[in-house]
């Protein structure tokens, strides 16, 4: 464990917010020193007292004495390692004022409100747009009322007309950003949000900001120290390794053998509680679904396209042992505290490595083993390639770039997973061994899940072949060649889709499109679904024309021609090889 201390430059700009902002900027009255409040606060009797624990981990104790000691705070600590803590306790502790605390899912500030319940009831409030107006009010004449020491509010809440004038009169000591990370163009979960933070901060009369985040690369922890306008921050990081997490990726081309497989982990009673993030919304509900046929037992499906009181009660229902497993869009998870989740399976390849470290880290946050296991499949490539070719050009096209090199280099690379992930954040120390647990599959193979019978199995490909490959290609010529491949993905498709397509869909749907047609007849989630999006639509129409000029599929003519096989070209595989 290493805990570095740093201290960032002053470099907050002052701005004037609304008319009616209080005049008191207490940030910048005198505040103690960290020694003088660690020496005579019984930190540890705090501890014991609000949350019943017998000794700190790793950095909190170091954190808690700044927080208390009015310092700006940036806290970079691994998924799972007790960041919320660090700023709970000085804001029970410091009974004269409220901390505000943001953070960018609702799910995870209710999560966080329930848990403080538990040990400080009636100490914590939650104020977001999706509650009845009345909640919220109630919320607020909490706080005025004075017994709330945490403020739990959305970030966008501060755009809302009147919000922060509605907190006037109340002493605001700490503004807290969790998430932190969402701040920065460069982290995986970029929030506009969240550039307003400093000034409501401001606006509030807040003493001191704290920020506490996961996953900061070193770039993207310096973005957040400007953009929140940290002022001679106190830093605390603890590196990023997880010894109790075994990482494991596993090459799985099809849906098909994806879901078998998922399945076969998950039968084992063991594995459970999990977390399956499947993607996609239309592949999270269908692989609930099929998970719930061929297992037996309650899953959950959420994502954001479920209404409010659906996804609460997918979470409710997971996080109270209900169901044993969830399947989820990354809507799902961020902050999510549960502690005995034993298996964390991605059945695709997430965006960035930062966002799979968040995800996976909602594994085994008892300490107990917990094995996080993605499925990777080289569509998913191409997925990536076309979505990153939709965004906005210019940096934040950059930044994805840099995210997709990120990620593939882990999913490709043949060294250990732990010590990619460490490298990855700039973390240099060695990947602590933890007995009986293994690493990961480069470094304990025998570990893998076994592939489920009856069906031949498809071993990763050679970790030396992998290598670097995508590192070394350029994004636009990754990708399965154009060629017999193509042609014989063109024949599927046409085969597979239902309802049948034309030139131009079966093009779209190869290139992973998103048009309105593709999402509202689920064509992503047909096994070919964005498999070629690094060709040219140009390029991959030419080739379906070719196929009917050569006589394998034909046009249905009319208004709106659908592609078919042509009659008799039932050896498809045979007039391809010509
Ligand atoms: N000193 C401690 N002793 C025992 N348990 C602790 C201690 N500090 C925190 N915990 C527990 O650790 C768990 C994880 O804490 P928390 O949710 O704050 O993690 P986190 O660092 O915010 O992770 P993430 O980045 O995933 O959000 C919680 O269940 C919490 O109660
Ligand atoms: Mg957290
Ligand atoms: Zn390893």
């Amino acid at each position: 464990m290493r805990i570095v201390f740093g201290f960032s430059p002053a470099c907050r700009g002052r701005h004037s917010f609304r008319q009616t902002l209080r005049a008191a900027w207490h940030r910048s009255q005198p505040t103690p020193t960290l020694s003088s409040v660690a020496v005579t606060t019984d930190l540890h009797a705090a501890l014991r007292e609000h949350f019943g624990h017998a000794a700190f981990r790793p950095g909190q104790e170091e954190v808690v004495a700044a927080a208390l000691a009015g310092r700006d705070v940036l806290v970079v600590m691994p998924t799972g390692a007790g960041k919320s803590l660090c700023y709970q306790l000085p804001a029970l502790m410091r009974e004269d004022e409220v901390t505000v605390v943001v953070s960018p899912l609702v799910s995870l500030m209710t999560d966080q409100v329930a848990g403080l319940e538990r040990g400080a009831a009636g100490r914590a409030v939650l104020i977001n747009s999706q509650r009845e107006a009345g909640e919220n009010r109630e919320a607020l004449a909490r706080v005025r009322g004075g017994d709330v020491r945490l403020l739990y509010v959305a970030p966008e809440r501060f755009a809302a007309p009147g919000f922060v004038e509605s907190l006037e009169g109340v002493r605001v000591g700490m503004f807290v950003v969790d998430e932190a990370h969402c701040v920065s163009q460069w982290g995986h979960d970029f929030r506009p949000d969240y550039f307003e933070l400093p000034r409501a901060a401001r606006a509030l009369g807040a003493r001191q900001i704290f920020a506490a985040t996961a996953t900061a690369t070193p770039r993207v922890a310096g973005d957040v120290i400007v953009r929140l306008g940290l002022r001679d921050a106190v830093r605390v990081t603890t590196g990023f390794d997880r010894p109790n997490l075994s990482y494991m990726v596993i090459r799985a081309d099809t849906d098909v053998d994806r879901r078998r497989r998922i399945t076969a982990v998950l039968a084992d009673p063991a594995a459970r509680p999990a977390i399956v993030y499947a993607g996609t919304r239309a592949r999270t509900g269908e692989l609930a679904d099929a998970l719930a046929r061929s297992l037996g037992v309650g899953v959950a499906a959420y994502h954001a396209g479920l209404d409010r009181e659906r996804r609460e009660r997918a979470q409710r229902a997971f996080m109270a042992d209900e169901v044993e497993i969830v399947v989820a869009t990354n809507a799902f998870g961020m902050g999510i505290d549960k502690p005995d989740v034993r298996t964390v399976c991605h059945a695709a390849v997430p965006e960035s490595l930062e966002a799979y470290y968040q995800e996976a880290g909602r594994g085994g946050r008892d300490g107990g083993p917990a094995r996080c296991l993605l499925f990777a499949a080289a569509r998913d490539k191409g997925l990536h390639v076309h979505f990153i070719n939709q965004s906005a050009a210019g940096e934040a096209r950059s930044a994805r770039w840099a995210q997709y090199r990120g990620i593939w280099a882990f999913v490709e690379g043949d060294g250990c997973r732990r010590l990619a992930i460490q490298r990855h954040f700039g973390d240099r120390s060695t990947p602590h061994v933890a007995h009986g647990i293994p690493c990961c599959d480069v470094c304990d193979p025998a570990a893998l899940p076994a592939a489920p019978a009856g069906r031949s199995e498809r071993a990763p490909a050679p970790a030396g072949a992998r290598a670097g490959a995508v590192r070394a290609r350029a994004h636009s010529t990754s990708g399965p060649a154009p060629g017999p491949e193509l042609d014989r993905a063109i024949v599927e498709l046409v085969l597979s889709a239902r309802p049948s397509v034309g030139r131009t869909r079966a093009v779209e749907i190869l290139r992973g499109g998103r048009s309105k047609v593709v999402v509202a007849n689920s064509y992503d989630s047909l096994e070919l679904y964005g498999a070629f999006a690094h060709l040219s639509s140009a390029e991959t129409l030419d080739h379906v024309d070719r196929l009917i000029e050569r006589g394998v599929l034909r046009s249905t003519g009319g208004r709106f021609p659908k592609l078919a096989l042509a009659p008799g070209a039932r050896d498809v595989q045979g007039r391809l090889a010509a």
